[in-house]
């Protein structure tokens, strides 16, 4: 084919395995730790109207204006590859008169979403997240669980030395105050401006505070603090979701300029960055969006989430966790003579009957070569079968790691192996 083969989109790619198996085992610990949480899995579809994200992410947002897959379908519906997934959570939740579950519902998702970046390092257009959102309730308390959840989370993954930026964007009241100080702010320096925040002064100057313009960031420095607008509720609940991550020993830090880049946010809203992912270095975002599922037509219902950048997740996920779960084979058949071969597979599935995980060499390599091959992808035990093992009915098990050989019984193999250490896997 050459150089007119096929490759993958711009911005897309491949997983593959060993790296697949570090994935699963990351997901699999989401289960583990959001069960504890009493949260349960949704699923929604990939693609969605477009108008979901236009209403609930909002129009002047990056995301929105300018990062959305979007395309019409046969029948001219026009529809988007979903950018992220907390408005598909909304729209089931109203869709399907979620309201009338016990509250608050508490619901998770893993899967892809699509947003035409520039592809860089942790930066992909096709994303994996982990999300969770918990729906129909007003409270710290909820705001404080989810964290200490995340928390978790990550420390159950290893991580540590990650800090929580947290901050408030107020409620409704805080926020039109705020809007209004930011508009008198800006509107003087119109001028100097770029065309993207002058836009933005038009229709949701909190926006503005995101900017990466250079010569804008010293505008925005010396801006009004949402701080100074916030009102008494919003002040009191901040403070309680404060005092109980204090209680918790959550590590945090109130970064007074994090306003988060989608527009449905109210009140708390939470960042965690790491090192060594250079300029995407944030790996979760999340906060409060009160007022979206009434935005929707589903009335008052307050809710929080958050969503952990799957990839870049990966990407800096610490070593000892990793080689945990890069898998290897446990057990490796090797037939040694013709009479081995005839018996390996019979031999390899009785191993299975037993609840080894076992690979079986099959390419008809020398013993010396399977060996090799063994040792480079990290095999346990080796089972060697000759014409000698298969007339005694004695395998020999051959322990790559202390390179000792035995001669056993079917039955002593099986118990051999089932004792070998787990964590070899
Ligand atoms: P977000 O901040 O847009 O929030 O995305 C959350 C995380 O997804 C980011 O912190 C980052 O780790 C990852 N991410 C975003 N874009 C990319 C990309 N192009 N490539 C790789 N990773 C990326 C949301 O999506 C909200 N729905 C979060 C939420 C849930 N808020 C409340 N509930």
């Amino acid at each position: 084919m050459g150089s007119t083969s096929v490759r993958t989109v711009k911005g897309t790619r491949d997983l593959l395995p060993p790296e697949t198996a570090v994935w699963k085992a990351v997901e699999a610990t989401v289960e583990r730790v959001f069960s504890a949480y009493g949260f349960a899995e949704i699923r929604t579809p990939l693609i969605e109207e477009t108008e979901l994200f236009v209403r609930t992410v909002g129009e002047s947002t990056d995301i929105v204006g300018k990062e959305m897959y979007t395309f019409a379908d046969k029948k001219g519906r026009q529809l988007c590859l979903r950018p992220e997934t907390t408005a598909s959570v909304a729209r089931a939740f109203v869709q399907h008169g979620l309201k009338e579950r016990p509250r608050p519902l508490r619901l998770y998702y893993i899967g892809p979403q699509f947003r035409y970046e520039r592809p860089q390092k942790g930066r992909y257009r096709q994303f994996y997240q982990i999300g969770a959102e918990v729906i129909g309730d007003p409270g710290p308390l909820s705001d404080a669980e989810l964290i200490l959840m995340l928390v978790r989370f990550l420390g159950e993954l290893e991580f540590s030395g990650l800090t929580v930026l947290l901050n408030t964007l107020g409620d409704a009241a805080s926020r039109s105050a705020y809007r209004a100080a930011l508009t008198s702010y800006f509107e003087p320096h119109r001028a100097a401006l770029g065309t993207d925040s002058r836009r933005r002064l038009d229709t949701n100057p909190l926006r503005i505070l995101d900017t990466k313009v250079p010569a804008e960031r010293e505008l925005v420095a010396a801006a009004p603090r949402l701080a100074d607008s916030l009102s008494d509720d919003s002040r009191r609940h901040f403070a309680a979701v404060e005092a109980q991550l204090d209680r918790f020993g959550v590590d945090y830090r109130v970064e007074p300029s994090l306003v988060r880049g989608l527009d449905y946010y109210t009140s708390t809203v939470f960042e965690i960055v790491a090192s060594g992912l250079g300029a995407q270095s944030s790996i979760v975002g999340g906060g409060r969006y009160d007022r979206l599922i009434a935005e929707l037509g589903g009335g008052d219902v307050p809710a929080i989430g958050f969503a952990i950048g799957l990839d870049r997740l990966v990407d800096v996920l610490p070593e000892s966790f990793r080689n945990r779960h890069l898998r290897r084979p446990a057990v490796m058949v090797v037939p040694a003579d013709d009479t081995g071969r005839s018996s390996a597979l019979e031999t390899a599935e009785m191993l299975r009957d037993a609840g080894l995980e076992v690979v079986l060499e099959v390419s008809g390599r020398s013993v010396r070569a399977a060996l090799k091959l063994a040792h480079r992808s990290a095999a346990r035990f080796v089972v060697l079968l000759g014409e000698q093992e298969v007339e005694s009915g004695r395998p020999t098990l051959r322990d790559m790691r202390r390179g000792e050989q035995s001669s056993l019984s079917y039955e002593e193999l099986v118990a051999r192996l089932r004792a070998a250490p787990g964590e070899e896997k």
